[in-house]
């Protein structure tokens, strides 16, 4: 399903490198995945720092998104054709993907190499490549259901990968989500809106809908684990700085809004 960067023939999956019919070859490294970046994304972040990556894993690792995980596996539904999960990070949510038999093919990419490389080592099965959201290196039409979980969104690249009959999985925060983490550090904890980033998309309808909200009892490590794997880490201001440290356990809430969306047509 990945398709050539340089010139968009179909890439081949070979045992140590990518190759494509116009004599284009991208290596794979130890772990498996490929990187087909080819430059970096232009206006947005290059992803995820290791530093977020391993807090990620850390905090995913103790079950607390369990629920919204089983949520996003049951929008997508028991097809079995080619999926493609969009800003993977390390992986939480495309393993179970990646296990599940007979799918035709499972990709992941992420922006971050870190991200990636870390979801390679644990993640037999699935096809990593380091690559922008914005600037997918798929082949158009070729994917059944996109996913995309506290991801990057980019509408036109959604549209061009996904097949006609095909599903977009959508999963982001939902008005109360970490707000009790938001009120102790940053200096306005404005509720999410209640909305998802295709609503205003003519080319999507909503197919399903699900908001899972669950009260997370953290112990202090798992609350700095939180606080690293957000961007609430760089939004603190300078007075509040203190209570980063100071952090202790906490309740928190997560409210996550899942929406599959089919083409509108
Ligand atoms: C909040 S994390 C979510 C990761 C994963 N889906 C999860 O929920 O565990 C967002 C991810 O999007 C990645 N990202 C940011 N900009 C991107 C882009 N332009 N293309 C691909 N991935 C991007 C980041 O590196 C990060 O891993
Ligand atoms: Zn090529």
């Amino acid at each position: 399903m990945y398709r050539c960067p340089v010139c968009a023939a179909p890439l081949e999956p070979g045992p140590t490198a990518y190759t494509c019919s116009g004599g284009h070859g991208f290596d794979r490294s130890r772990e498996g995945y490929v990187n087909l970046l080819l430059r970096p994304p232009r206006h947005r972040s290059s992803g995820d720092s290791l530093e977020m990556i391993h807090a990620r894993r850390r905090f995913l690792d103790g079950g607390h998104f369990d629920a919204v995980r089983e949520a996003v596996l049951a929008a997508l539904g028991p097809g079995s054709g080619p999926v493609l999960d969009v800003g993977c990070g390390e992986g939480y949510y495309t393993r179970p993907l990646g296990a599940e038999e007979g799918r035709a093919w499972v990709g992941g990419i992420d922006v971050s190499r870190p991200a990636i490389r870390l979801a390679a080592r644990r993640g037999p099965g699935i096809a990593y490549a380091v690559a922008n959201a914005f600037d997918l290196p798929v082949v158009s039409g070729s994917v059944d259901n996109v996913v995309s979980v506290f991801g990057p969104i980019a509408p036109d690249e959604i549209d061009r990968v996904l097949c006609p009959t095909g599903r977009v999985t959508v999963a982001g925060p939902a008005p109360s989500h970490l707000i009790e983490l938001k009120e102790l550090l940053l200096a306005e904890a404005r509720l999410h809106e209640l909305r998802h980033p295709l609503q205003d998309d003519p080319r999507f309808r909503v197919a399903e809908q699900v908001r899972i909200t669950r009260t997370l009892v953290l112990d202090r490590p798992e609350v700095e684990a939180l606080v690293d794997m957000t961007p609430y880490r760089w939004q603190i201001p300078a007075e509040r700085r203190a209570r980063r440290e100071e952090l202790g356990a906490m309740t928190v809430t997560a409210d996550c809004l899942i929406v599959t969306l089919v083409r509108a047509g």
